[in-house]
């Protein structure tokens, strides 16, 4: 999935299980940025990608801790930067950890890291067609 790669899912599961494939291409330290407006899909995605990795717990929108972090190998960083409020915060939450370890980084709402997304390995961008409609853009 190196090159660009545009999807169309129809509802939930389906991307649930796109995810789960997409997740099989991951290698450890791989980082994931997330865009789409509310309700767009990236927990779904995100929930997706956790399952494909062998983790069998909750998978929910860490908004209001920002990072929830998934005891798995490899470990899963979840992070949401939805309630973020300025990119200097990004100090203090330490993107960088997750950018140079070797677990596997999901960050919703990565729009708000503007131009500091050094080590972000992988954009996924997911725009809502229709209730039931999503187009994923891997870029
Ligand atoms: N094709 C689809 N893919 C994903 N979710 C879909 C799809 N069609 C409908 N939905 C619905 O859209 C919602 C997506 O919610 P989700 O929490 O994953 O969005 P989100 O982008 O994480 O939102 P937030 O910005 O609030 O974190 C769910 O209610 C889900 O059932
Ligand atoms: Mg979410």
């Amino acid at each position: 999935m190196n090159s660009k790669t545009e999807v169309i899912t129809c509802g939930e599961k389906e991307t649930e299980d796109w995810a789960g494939a997409f997740a099989r291409t991951l290698s450890p330290g791989a980082v994931i940025a997330l865009s789409g407006n509310l309700g767009a899909g990236k927990t779904a995605l995100s929930r997706g990608i956790c399952k494909a990795l062998g983790f069998r717990g909750q998978v929910s929108s860490p908004t209001y801790t920002i990072v929830h972090e998934y005891p798995n190998t490899p470990p899963i960083y979840h992070l949401d930067l939805y309630r973020l409020n300025s990119v200097s915060d990004l100090s203090e939450i330490g993107l960088d950890y997750y950018a140079f370890n070797q677990g596997i980084t999901l960050i919703e709402w990565a729009e708000r890291l503007e131009n500091q997304e050094t080590g972000i390995t992988h954009f996924i961008r997911i725009e809502i067609l229709s209730d039931n409609e999503r187009k994923i853009t891997v870029s």
